[in-house]
């Protein structure tokens, strides 16, 4: 039975091979509704496959690009996923899209595969335990683009950021003027630069109301709610003194309102909490979660739309592009002041 080929597609409808090769890759937004119908419903019934691996060796493109992110169970990194994706999709692209469990090892299996699966370009999230770009980004011949988390690279010059800093300072401010000073910080690894970014905001808005850092008042651990659980926990048991907890992600705090409702300590009428990230499910509880807000769908479409750009030679490469977050008050602080004694 002899092949179908897109030329015979294009002469069974009476159109350039140009034409069906923009249908076929979804970049017809310059083509009629009835002619991509016809061609379509032409394709259906001559059974045409495009083959795309025998197109991507002819263009070294496979219109395909990769997406590794650290956490699928964290609902802060599909929201990032569901911009990418839609980005994707409206310039005719696809995602091959890879979760790395954290897991630096992982990370760098995935990388490795997606190279070898010849996608035209990589966006990660690095794992938190990424420290340096390490040999096998160093070495990559592939555009890649930083989202969420930067690392120290010479290869990568692209990434698409928020100002954590700055959102842990409207986080710290927001508190201090509801009139706590005895602030605890349960953060995200210490080795991670999100983390100490945010350190640095908590610690600087406290020096600049002339509060003290107190040690105690900071504990490291993971952004996942067993370390908000354990973590809050183990403070109790330490019978430190704290009015406030501002929480690295909104997955610490979930599990630190956990722990207290077992425990029987009311939020807010006794502890005040802030979160990071404004997942869905932080304005879904009860008390719904007063967090810092990142922009979590923008910072996925942005990092395909630049991506693309850079795929398609619209431009180089690109500078960091930092997102800015915002405060989401909501019922989880208290202003001191209106406490009833
Ligand atoms: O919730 C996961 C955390 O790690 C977020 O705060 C986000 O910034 C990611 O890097």
């Amino acid at each position: 039975m002899k092949k179908i080929t897109i030329k015979d597609i294009a002469k069974l409808g009476g159109v350039s091979i140009a034409t069906v090769s923009k249908i076929i890759n979804g970049k017809d937004h310059d083509i009629g509704e009835a002619t991509k119908k016809r061609i379509e419903l032409i394709m259906k019934e001559e059974n045409y496959v495009p083959n795309r691996l025998a197109r991507s060796l002819v263009t070294k493109k496979t219109k395909t690009i990769g997406l590794v992110i650290p956490d699928i169970t964290n609902p802060f990194f599909p929201e990032i996923v569901r911009g990418a994706e839609d980005k994707a999709q409206e310039e005719g692209y696809s995602i091959f899209f890879c979760n790395s469990d954290d897991s630096l090892e992982k990370e760098e299996k995935y990388i490795q595969n997606l190279m070898e699966k010849m996608v035209d370009g990589i966006i990660f999230t690095a794992s938190s335990k990424r420290i340096t770009e390490g040999e096998l980004l160093s070495n990559a011949n592939i555009p890649m683009v930083l989202v969420d988390r930067q690392i120290e690279s010479k290869n990568i010059r692209t990434s698409i950021l928020v100002d954590n800093k700055e959102g842990a300072k409207i986080a710290i401010k927001h508190l201090i003027e509801l009139g706590h000073k005895k602030i605890l910080h349960l953060t995200g690894p210490k080795e991670a630069r999100i983390t100490q970014a945010r350190l640095e905001g908590y610690k600087e808005t406290l020096e600049e109301s002339k509060i003290d850092i107190d040690e105690n008042l900071i504990q490291f651990g993971e952004y996942k709610m067993g370390s908000g659980y354990e973590g809050i926990l183990d403070i109790l048991n330490r019978n430190i003194d704290f009015t406030a907890i501002f929480c690295g992600n909104d997955m610490i705090a979930l599990g630190v309102m956990k722990a207290l409702k077992e425990k029987k300590i009311k939020v807010p009428k006794d502890i005040s909490i802030v979160g990071f990230d404004d997942i869905y499910v932080s304005s879904l509880i009860h008390p719904s979660l007063t967090t810092i807000s990142q922009p979590k769908y923008q910072m996925g479409y942005k990092a395909v739309a630049v991506m693309i750009d850079i795929l398609e030679g619209r431009i180089q490469s690109h500078e960091n592009m930092i997102l800015m977050p915002e405060l989401k008050i909501r019922e989880t602080t208290l202003n001191l002041k209106e406490k009833v004694k």
